[in-house]
């Protein structure tokens, strides 16, 4: 029999796994997997203690979860590697809409609303925005029926599943374009707001001297028959964080640019008082 040594030990469980794994894409991502873990653990001359102590926070992670908390994806986001499968699975091709990370946010099953309707169930700003736009094909034709999910916090800096204070669904809905591809709603201007901190995410932060902020955005996931889904934010322009956010998930072509508007007209067909914030963001949907 073979002695398992430091210069052995990945070849030998490399060929175990080639060996035995049926299904070829598996056998490759766990492969490359054990090649680069075991690389890494010789690299740093990882000690136990730091192995247990990796252990622990990989457990600690997981006690974390719940249907409400997903620490792995804010896990993910913080180190890169979201939007690392972000820009792999849909890179720049200079049309529609850019795509970045979902976040643990997302609760799906939000209301459904008419276009123009209000998401705010509780406001803390005290003034309203008004979002609206335009769903295109690449060729800018409108796509009439496309789904807009969006959600985001609130003016006092919270998702409505992490303020026990706020009504379900607060700053969530579901929104479906018109004849000519338009979406509106009312909402309240997001601000750049802290991801969660005291949990195992926060840790690593603290212990690299990363802040924990994010510039302010409202998400989207966009769909309709024919086109490939689209997940992403719209940031607001201004914002200190637009150039240091905790998960990288900035893109200069998602900027919004918000206009303080007095426009009486627009004012009374969406029943919001002036002065308002106004943005207009169209977005670009790709075919499947
Ligand atoms: C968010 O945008 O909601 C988010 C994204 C990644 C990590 C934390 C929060
Ligand atoms: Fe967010």
């Amino acid at each position: 029999m073979r002695d398992f040594t430091i210069d052995n030990l990945t070849e030998i469980v490399l060929e175990e796994y080639g060996s035995k794994t049926n299904d070829p894409r598996f056998r490759q991502i766990i492969t490359s997997l054990l090649k680069h873990l075991h690389a890494f653990v010789k690299d740093v001359e990882l000690t136990e203690e730091e192995w247990f102590k990796a252990i622990m926070y990989l457990t600690a992670t997981g006690q974390m979860c719940d249907d409400k908390r997903q620490e792995f994806i804010l896990l993910s986001d913080v180190l890169g590697v979201s939007m690392l499968v972000d820009a792999i699975n849909h890179p720049k091709s200079g049309k529609g809409t850019e795509s970045t990370v979902l976040g643990p946010f997302y609760v799906s099953g939000a209301p459904e609303y008419e276009n123009g309707a209000s998401i705010i169930k509780k406001q803390y700003a005290e003034q309203v925005a008004l979002v609206q736009g335009k769903v295109t094909d690449p060729d800018g034709n409108p796509i009439a029926g496309a789904r807009l999910d969006v959600w985001q916090t609130a003016a006092n800096g919270s998702y409505d599943v992490q303020d026990q204070t706020m009504p379900e669904n607060n700053m969530r809905g579901v929104f479906t374009t018109d004849e000519g591809g338009n979406y509106a709603f009312v909402t309240e201007k997001p601000l750049s707001y802290s991801i969660p901190t005291d949990g195992p995410v926060g840790e690593l932060l603290r212990g690299t001297s990363r802040h924990s902020m994010r510039p302010a955005h409202i998400h989207f996931i966009i769909s309709a028959d024919g086109y490939e889904p689209l997940t992403t934010h719209v940031f607001s322009d201004g914002d200190e964080y637009l150039d240091s956010d905790a998960v990288f998930a900035t893109k200069s072509s998602l900027i919004g640019h918000y206009t303080e508007s007095e426009d009486a007209g627009l004012a009374a067909r969406y029943n919001i008082p002036v002065p308002f914030s106004h943005l207009q963001f169209d977005m670009g949907l790709m075919p499947s």
